[in-house]
């Protein structure tokens, strides 16, 4: 399944598994997600939940393959499941970053409560370099949070960038040595898995309330556009290009 799900100590955690992959999320990793997080959602001994990779990658993001072989469709998708899985999740959800988090690896990040970082971890947003737009409401949620121009920066050009830009665009809480990244994070759930949780949950419903309406239309407008442009010939030369290990040429496109 590529994922592992443990709970110990109230803390529910979520491990990437597919290192010879980078982590590449698959539409059977994404169904998995979405069961675990429905789980924990359901288990009132789960206080909270902590995404991670490995010390080395978060996740290289979609499974450009199965991408091409299965483009996911409509709102009940794998993929879009998950995302609104993770926009809606009403108990404190962490992510630890090591190395790649990229595409939905950076996104995701959006939805989380906590993030935190190590020193090698390296976000990027290369929708447009794929011949692709922009999901998990990243084109609201990261001009709201890092500025516009930042947000520009990252969604238009799509080049990675590092942890304590990340940490100054407002989307990553610290930025610690990658040996740290996970045991922190987990030490963290831990103090959160030790308060009210109904306080834990009534405070994150506050906080995200005001935008959770606008969140989900803008998921619902991306998975419109994504769904197009998956199909398109500029992405099918994108991924192409990748599967090939090759520069894509856009330039045969108007
Ligand atoms: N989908 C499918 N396979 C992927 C993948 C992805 N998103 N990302 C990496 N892989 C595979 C590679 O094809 C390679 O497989 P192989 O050993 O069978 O050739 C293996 O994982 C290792 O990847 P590699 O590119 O050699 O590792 P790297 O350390 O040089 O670079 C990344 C790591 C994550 C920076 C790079 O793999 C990358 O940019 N991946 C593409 C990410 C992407 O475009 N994701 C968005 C999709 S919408």
């Amino acid at each position: 399944m590529s994922i592992r799900v443990q709970t110990e100590n109230a803390v529910t955690t979520i491990a990437f598994d597919r290192a010879d992959k980078k982590n590449a999320i698959t539409a059977a990793m994404y169904a998995a997600l979405v069961d675990a997080l429905a789980a924990a959602a359901d288990d009132p001994a789960v206080r909270c939940v902590v995404v991670h990779g490995s010390d080395q990658v978060f996740t290289a993001g979609n499974d450009v393959q199965d991408f091409l072989m299965n483009p996911p469709h409509g709102e009940d998708s794998p993929v879009s499941r998950f995302l609104r899985g993770i926009a809606t999740f009403g108990k404190p959800l962490l992510a630890a970053v090591n190395g790649p988090a990229v595409g939905v690896g950076t996104t995701m990040l959006l939805h989380c409560d906590l993030v935190y970082a190590g020193e090698s971890a390296r976000f990027s947003t290369p929708f447009a370099q794929l011949g692709l737009c922009p999901e998990a409401a990243s084109s609201l949620l990261l001009p709201s949070v890092a500025g516009y121009q930042r947000a520009a920066q990252a969604l238009l050009l799509g080049e990675p960038f590092g942890p304590q830009q990340a940490r100054e665009m407002g989307f990553v809480n610290a930025v610690l040595p990658d040996g740290e990244t996970i045991p922190h994070t987990l030490a963290q759930a831990g103090k959160l898995a030790r308060l009210p949780a109904s306080s834990l949950r009534v405070t994150k419903r506050l906080m995200k309330q005001g935008q959770q309406e606008a969140i989900a239309r803008q998921m619902s407008a991306e998975g419109a556009e994504f769904g197009v442009m998956l199909r398109s010939p500029e992405a099918r030369e994108a991924f192409a290009a990748f599967l090939g290990k090759r520069k894509p040429d856009f330039a045969q496109f108007s």
